[in-house]
């Protein structure tokens, strides 16, 4: 199959949320809004900016509601929050939040670490909360956790995965995500599984999310571009890991994504000197980003004018 390249694809930052839970060094809710409204400065307007968990399991996400409060201007933007149960969706409601993702797992191990509770019940939890949220008219990101290898149980049945997609896409969620939670996955299982689920269901509500840890991040956002995918999530500069998932390392830095689909021909929306400077503010706060390799290459580029 040709690779379309032209068309928009939209990239959804998640640095303050799946970046910062996983760092040493917790930043304020204000800092937290400096980086999401630098984020938003170079033209993103999908944004993950926090999460309501238990502060106790994730310290770094405290406070979230402080977040939204601090980004009440952003009317147009998708803000979204992610919630791991019901008291989690009341307490995004009640901080006014317009966008939710829930996280469904691709297996038990996975499902017990993160949240204790078992792959089914999460299923439960995912589908009340989908109902309450349609009722409220808030929009829900359904994302299956570990949908190619789990760190606890091993390599994920591509069949489950798809499964549950159905299912969620079938109880109408907004978007179905496909996360490589710990970066196991490689380009032909990407693309065997968006080629699959593109084909049931069209690319419309479905997303990719890829963490770098074996440096196939881009390679699997390309493998799924190809399958027709137009959605992805990515870090600012490569901020990231999940604490409950040993071994995962950052996202797929925000400005390689954004860097290679607009080299490819793909309009994101986003400039990409407010990414560098998005991704400095990262690098500053935390003192851990990586950093993007596009960093590097961009300024090359104006030493060399
Ligand atoms: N936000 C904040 N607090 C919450 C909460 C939420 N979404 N859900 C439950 N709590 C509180 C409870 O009220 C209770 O507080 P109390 O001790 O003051 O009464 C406490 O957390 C424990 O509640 P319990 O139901 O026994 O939950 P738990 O200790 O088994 O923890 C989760 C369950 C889901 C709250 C916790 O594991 C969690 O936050 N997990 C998310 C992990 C995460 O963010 N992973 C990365 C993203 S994929
Ligand atoms: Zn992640």
């Amino acid at each position: 199959m040709p690779v379309l390249t032209s068309g928009t694809v939209t990239v959804n930052d998640v640095g303050p949320r799946d970046g910062l839970q996983n760092q040493k060094k917790t930043l304020s809710p204000s800092q937290r809004v400096q980086l999401v409204e630098s984020l938003l400065a170079a033209g993103m307007d999908h944004v993950e900016v926090g999460a309501f968990v238990s502060p106790r399991v994730v310290p770094a996400m405290a406070g979230t509601d402080e977040v939204l409060a601090g980004l009440t201007n952003f009317k147009n933007e998708v803000l979204t929050v992610l919630i791991p149960n019901l008291r989690g969706y009341e307490m995004a409601k009640a901080a006014g939040a317009k966008s939710v993702c829930t996280v469904l797992y691709g297996s038990e191990g996975m499902a017990q670490a993160n949240v204790r509770m078992s792959r089914l019940e999460a299923e439960t939890v995912n589908a009340e909360i989908l109902q309450q949220a349609r009722a409220d008219g808030v929009r829900v990101t359904s994302t299956i956790g570990v949908a190619f290898e789990c760190p606890f149980d091993g390599p994920v049945e591509p069949g489950l995965v798809r499964d549950i997609a159905a299912q969620f896409l079938e109880l109408g969620t907004n978007e179905l995500g496909i996360a490589d939670t710990i970066g196991a996955a490689n380009p032909p299982q990407v693309r065997a599984l968006t080629n699959a689920l593109v084909d049931e269901h069209s690319a419309d509500r479905i997303s990719c999310h890829f963490h770098d840890t074996r440096a196939m991040g881009l390679a699997n956002v390309f493998a799924a571009l190809e399958s027709g995918i137009r959605k992805f999530d990515a870090s600012i500069g490569g901020l990231g890991g999940c604490p409950f998932a040993p071994g995962a390392s950052g996202n797929v830095a925000t400005e390689d994504v954004v860097m290679m689909l607009e080299q490819m021909g793909y309009d994101t929306g986003i400039d990409l000197d407010g990414l560098m400077r998005a991704s400095e503010l990262a690098q500053e706060l935390t003192g851990t980003a990586p950093g993007g390799r596009a960093s590097a290459w961009l300024k090359r580029q104006v030493s060399l004018q």
